[in-house]
């Protein structure tokens, strides 16, 4: 039978070429998005359905997922990719914008997770797989909101794990490093008072971490690549780390203590 996979956040990079691959092996594909209007490309594949869904609006998650089991009856494989990046010292975020990182990345994907764990229950069956990053392990400066969400998702993730295995449901992790799409340009919100000049010097420093990490940055298709092994690899593998420089700085994280780490972190923002 024709296996389905639900991905959020399929108008660009990760969660589009991941609906594209899916679609080419032969999947059906719930391909779904904040602005399903704007989307051209991938109403025109068969197999693939695009429906509105905001992770935020826990209605319209409720809503896809009814639509998507009417349309195929069983959802294989959910991909919570939905996210985007809040950058910039804590002090100059209003609250506002704190809340939002948050019940986009965390809650977000807690409610969609949530809102299928009825029917892969029901069907004894199922894979989540989660989009994390390596900043979900490692942190880099001037990033603690999208670090404390993605920190949350690997807990999260983890403990989902003994909970649902027991019923024959898989959760994963993908853990990306820098990946070649848009999330910079289009995702990531950059929130600095540039009059406060003590973060002058660390953002100075996050500059020069990114110049020296940039070139290591991945092409999408590697993180599609291992979205499609955690979704149909049949083995209870938890994470999928994307990238040498994620393979690299996570191997630096595992060697090293705390406090050493952090001082190699800082040696590569000089
Ligand atoms: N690129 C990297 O280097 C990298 C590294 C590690 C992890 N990641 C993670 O990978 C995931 C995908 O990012 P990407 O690199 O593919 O960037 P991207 O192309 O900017 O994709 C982000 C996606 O999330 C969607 N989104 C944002 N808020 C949403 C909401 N409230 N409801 C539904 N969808 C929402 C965006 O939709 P709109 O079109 O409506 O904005 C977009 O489709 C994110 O979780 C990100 O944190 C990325």
């Amino acid at each position: 039978m024709t296996q389905t996979i639900f991905i959020t956040g399929a108008s660009s990079g990760m969660g589009k070429d991941t609906a594209k691959l899916f679609h080419s092996k032969g999947w059906n594909v719930v391909a779904t998005m904040r602005s399903p209007e704007k989307e051209t490309e991938l109403t025109e594949l068969e197999n693939v359905l695009v429906l509105r869904l905001d992770v935020t609006d826990h209605d319209s998650i409720d809503a896809a997922r009814d639509v998507a089991v009417a349309a195929y009856g069983k959802i294989d494989v959910l991909l919570n990719n939905a996210g985007y990046g809040a950058f910039g010292p804590l002090e100059t975020f209003p609250m506002a914008g704190i809340e939002k990182q948050f019940a986009t990345n965390v809650l977000g994907l807690i409610a969609t997770t949530k809102a299928f764990i009825p029917h892969m229950r029901a069907n004894a069956s199922g894979t989540i797989v989660n989009v994390s990053s390596m900043g979900g392990r490692v942190t880099l400066p001037l990033a603690s909101l999208y670090h404390g969400t993605k920190y949350a998702v690997e807990g999260f993730t983890e403990s989902l794990r003994y909970e649902l295995e027991a019923f024959g449901v898989r959760v994963k992790l993908v853990e990306p490093g820098n990946v070649n799409t848009d999330f910079s340009s289009r995702s990531l919100e950059f929130v600095m008072d540039q009059s406060i000049q003590e973060y002058l010097p660390i953002a100075g420093g996050m500059t020069k971490l990114f110049e020296k990490m940039g070139p290591d940055a991945s092409e999408v298709s590697a993180a599609s690549e291992a979205i499609w092994s955690a979704a149909t690899d049949g083995s209870d593998t938890l994470r999928y780390v994307v990238g040498e420089d994620a393979r690299k700085i996570l191997s630096k994280r595992n060697s090293q203590d705390d406090d050493a780490f952090h001082a190699t972190m800082k040696t590569m923002m000089t």
